[in-house]
């Protein structure tokens, strides 16, 4: 997931933001899917609109590599201006709130048939 995790600095180097993705298997079809997250933007940078270019760029570049289905645990609040919706459909592990865990297709229908627990993928 190296190529996903995208790290936003200052040109003097310093960190402004960052946010990682990890595989997962949802399902016993185990179709794999991303999990954003941890994404996170300096206190002295938040509301500028870095956590929402991290999250767009990457989700991009998700799928130029050829992913189509993203999840993730957060405020739907603020991920539903990025195509985010509660995942009805899904299971966590937990301690989840089930609300808070949400979903979005990088390709139209791309959740279709897709439901279940999800788990850990083999990382290559
Ligand atoms: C959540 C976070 C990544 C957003 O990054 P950001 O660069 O501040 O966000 P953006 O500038 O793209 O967007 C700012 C907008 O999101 C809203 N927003 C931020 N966090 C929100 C939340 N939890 N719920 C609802 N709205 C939220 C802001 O109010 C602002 O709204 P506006 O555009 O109407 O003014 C950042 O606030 C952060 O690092 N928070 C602490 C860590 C965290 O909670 N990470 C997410 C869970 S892994």
């Amino acid at each position: 997931m190296a190529e996903l995790c995208l790290v936003a600095s200052d040109v003097d180097g310093t960190v402004g933001g960052a946010i990682r993705y990890w595989p997962v298997a949802i399902g016993e079809t185990r179709a794999p899917a991303l999990l954003l997250g941890p994404v996170a933007v300096h206190p002295t940078h938040q509301g500028e609109g870095l956590g929402g270019l991290l999250i767009r760029e990457s989700m991009a570049l998700a799928k130029d590599l050829g992913w189509t289905r993203v999840i993730l645990v957060g405020d739907a609040p603020y991920y539903r201006r990025f195509g985010f919706a509660k995942a009805d459909f899904l299971q966590f592990p937990p301690p989840t709130n089930p609300d808070r865990l949400l979903y979005h297709p990088l390709t139209e229908g791309a959740f279709d048939g897709v439901s279940g627990k999800i788990a850990k993928a083999v990382q290559d």
